[in-house]
């Protein structure tokens, strides 16, 4: 076996209930880079996780030994990339506890998942004169094709407020809802100030008024079990991407009862199972969801990244970065002229903050140079950022099951150094 086959090899089973970072590190081919000679400090999870040798090497093998179209092919090598593909969407549904596989449709990421609803379900139960809600912490992908659905149908939409501390003002929500609301969509975990919403007690408001919800889980599936059975979501939608898997393959789950009801997203090939002259007949679920040629690289190699997950346990991963997001906060607290936006008690791997006197972009680039990676500015919640906190932005440190303790300290350390540039 060569050094990148056993970098490949997912943790040895003893291995199962302790964390090694050092050993996950090991996975991951690009933590090895340096970026201006200083070792790349990747805390820039939130935006897209960097990718284990087993989901590179399964790309790499599926070009290689069994490119080929799905469910179209009576070849060998046809059905051995159409069992691949399936077998990905099976252990997406055991991944989030689905009772079915028909309700795991193949996207192209969140963004593409709450485009679908917006424009089938939502374009299907939204008219005139009724409402939508949402939240002032969505992320633009869940705000912007409510907003233009709503536009498009002349009807209201709504937002549950955020307070200073980063949580849901949910005080007003059972008065928000009326007999004219046809959705409720919110993000589980938030991009940008890392709450954890408390979505199993909103969805059971939400339905106690017969309203269905829409789960954006792409910050919470990397940190957090989800059980959509137990959260009893109508839909939920996330991306490969963050975690740990390729991009341009996402995940969107819905309730069979409600998808058979919508009408198709795209059309085309594979979404038919019948066309005429006089028309089309629509093929069964998930694909009546899925026009066209899907990604099946992709799909394929998101297999091991979810088996990463799983191998190495969802304890762990919290337990490993919760202590992080503790350490780092108490460290960034300590700096003068640093203040910390998002500071709910109840958080997930993510620490945005703003420098007194000083542009986020500059401390970005400053820290760039320092070999750090974060991201800057609005991270696509500009109204929360701009209109509920006033700001121009933040930078954003976000941590994964690769970042160490030491990589906290390096990055308070250049904090500081970087401060003391600017102002
Ligand atoms: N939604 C991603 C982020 O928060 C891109 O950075």
């Amino acid at each position: 076996m060569s050094t990148d086959d056993k970098r490949e090899t997912i943790l040895d089973e003893s291995n199962k209930n302790s964390f090694d970072v050092n050993e996950i590190r090991n996975l991951f081919p690009i933590l090895d880079l340096h970026v201006h000679d200083k070792p790349l400090v990747y805390l820039d999870s939130a935006a897209t996780t960097q990718k284990p040798f087993s989901v590179i090497r399964a790309l790499e093998r599926y070009y290689e030994q069994l490119n080929s179209n799905v469910h179209r092919a009576i070849y060998t090598l046809g059905e051995e990339a159409t069992a691949a593909f399936e077998e990905t969407r099976e252990k997406v549904r055991q991944f989030i506890n689905a009772e079915k596989t028909s309700e795991i449709i193949y996207v192209k990421g969140t963004t593409d998942g709450v485009n679908l609803v917006a424009s089938t379900f939502g374009e299907s139960v939204v008219n005139s004169g009724d409402n939508v809600i949402i939240t002032q912490m969505e992320h633009h992908s869940n705000m912007v094709p409510w907003q233009m659905l709503c536009k498009r149908k002349n009807a209201e939409i709504k937002y549950i407020p955020v307070d200073e501390k980063g949580d849901l003002v949910l005080d007003g929500l059972e008065d928000m809802i009326n007999e004219r609301t046809r959705m409720l969509s919110l993000v589980h975990v938030s991009n940008t100030l890392g709450t954890i919403n408390p979505i199993k007690k909103i969805i059971e408001i939400a339905h106690s008024r017969g309203v269905p919800v829409m789960i954006d889980a792409a910050q919470s599936v990397p940190h957090l079990k989800i059980d959509v059975v137990d959260l009893d979501c109508d839909f939920l939608t996330f991306s490969g991407h963050k975690v740990y898997g390729p991009t341009g393959i996402g995940i969107l789950y819905g309730k069979e009862k409600f998808l058979e009801m919508m009408p198709p997203y795209q059309f085309g090939g594979e979404m038919i199972i019948e066309v005429k002259f006089s028309g089309p007949k629509f093929n069964e679920l998930p694909y009546k969801f899925e026009a066209g040629t899907p990604n099946i690289a992709d799909a394929v190699a998101f297999k091991p990244a979810i088996e990463l997950v799983e191998q190495i346990g969802y304890k762990n991963i919290a337990d490993h970065e919760n202590s992080l997001l503790s350490f780092a906060t108490e460290m960034m607290e300590g700096i003068d002229g640093i203040r910390i936006i998002g500071n709910s008690d109840n958080k997930a791997a993510v620490m945005s903050f703003v420098i007194e006197g000083a542009h986020p972009y500059d401390m970005g680039t400053l820290l760039d140079q320092m070999g750090i990676a974060v991201r800057t500015g609005f991270h696509c919640t500009q109204p929360l950022l701009e209109e509920v906190y006033g700001l121009p932005g933040t930078v954003r440190a976000s941590f994964g099951i690769y970042n160490t303790i030491d990589e906290v300290n390096y990055l308070i350390d250049c904090v500081k150094r970087a401060r003391n540039m600017l102002v």
